[in-house]
């Protein structure tokens, strides 16, 4: 344990994750780095498969036995001010249950597999609230009415008694959101938060998730697979491909000046508000399975200016192009390797 006046909150260096199943070895992390400085939003975007769940299942240990993290570093600082390594700590260890919802909580992917059908709003709000505030009954009562209110819920001491399935999705998903905020954490994970809502609704999800970062100063991560949704959410993206980050920077430079192949290739995803209306550009090509990872570059296969044996064969090293914003690409290679900063 050490104590650092470093202002990322989450540092993580070179995590390489690989799930050991029984038709093989899946590679799903193969060397990611990503901070989430103090107070500050980071979105975490890529395709499907990509290892955004996966990042964040092992940042908080909660990876599937058959996961095993075969290298890296996830430092955390923790309220006090010291800084642990939380891969040196067993998933079900009682440090790890104190920094899982105490200090980092988490909205999940799939809101109705993570709420619970057969108890009620309150208790599983409160649920929260016991663990990691020793409150009573009374007070954990009035704590849930004020949590609900917060998140927008209209007739919060009625509808807190009811169960997850009497509400609609975007009000479940303000549930989510009222656990997830229940024990006062420092880090706010939102792994596709408004993937299965409809659009209106999830504007109005992401602005809430926006207004409790800046309210309560929380550090977010924010993943998605829609670099439209980041634009006003965060401040530094970074873009992952086949469990590595690609490329990272400010939010407006991703948009402006992508440099990776795969970046702009996204970008081009994104259907466009303005001018003809036709069919979404998309990436050639699909994501190769996790079992068999192309040497070289792994985004190679499908690169639309690959350059040659390099890419096959080498693996592209993280180049700065200009402040904050760095690339892993060998179209870059003759920039000057300029110091690392986060
Ligand atoms: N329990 C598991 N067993 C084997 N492989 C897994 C398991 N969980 C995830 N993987 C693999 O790890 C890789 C990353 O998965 P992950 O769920 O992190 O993707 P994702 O970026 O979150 O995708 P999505 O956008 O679909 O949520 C995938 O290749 C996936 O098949
Ligand atoms: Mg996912």
């Amino acid at each position: 344990m050490t104590e650092n006046g470093s202002k990322n909150i989450i540092d993580v260096k070179d995590l390489q994750v690989s799930f050991f199943t029984d038709s093989g070895v899946v590679r799903a992390l193969n060397g990611v780095n990503f901070a989430i400085p103090q107070g500050k939003a980071i979105g975490v975007v890529g395709e499907s498969g990509c290892g955004k769940t996966v990042t964040s299942y092992a940042v908080l240990q909660l990876l599937a036995k058959t996961a095993k993290i075969t290298q890296g570093t996830i430092q955390f600082q923790k309220r006090d001010g010291t800084v642990v390594d939380l891969t040196q700590y067993k998933p079900g260890s009682n440090e790890m249950r104190r920094i899982r919802g105490g200090e980092i909580s988490m909205i999940f992917q799939e809101p109705m597999s993570s709420l619970s059908p057969v108890h009620t709003v309150y208790d599983q709000i409160a649920e929260n609230l016991f663990l990691h505030k020793g409150i009573n009954e009374k007070q954990a009562r009035e704590r849930t009415v004020e949590l609900l209110q917060l998140v927008g819920i209209p007739k919060a001491a009625e509808r807190m008694d009811e169960y997850t399935f009497q509400f609609s999705g975007g009000m479940r998903q303000r549930v989510m959101i009222a656990m997830a905020l229940a024990p006062e954490p420092r880090v706010l994970i939102a792994d596709e938060p408004t993937t299965a809502l409809d659009v209106t609704i999830q504007a109005q999800v992401l602005q809430l998730i926006k207004r409790m970062q800046e309210e309560f100063n929380l550090s977010l991560m924010l993943i998605t697979h829609d670099l439209g949704v980041v634009a006003h959410m965060v401040d530094q993206v970074y873009v992952m491909y086949r469990g590595r980050v690609v490329e990272d920077a400010p939010v407006m430079e991703v948009f402006y000046e992508p440099r990776h192949p795969y970046t702009r290739g996204l970008l081009n995803s994104i259907p466009k508000l303005r001018g003809p209306r036709g069919k979404v550009a998309s990436i050639p090509g699909t994501v190769p399975d996790s079992y068999n990872l192309p040497s070289g570059c792994l985004f190679h296969p499908r690169c639309s200016q690959y350059i040659g044996e390099v890419c096959r064969q080498n693996v592209p090293q993280t180049r700065a192009v200009s402040a904050n914003h760095r690339v892993s690409c060998f179209l870059y290679d003759e920039t000057p390797d300029v110091q690392k900063e986060v």
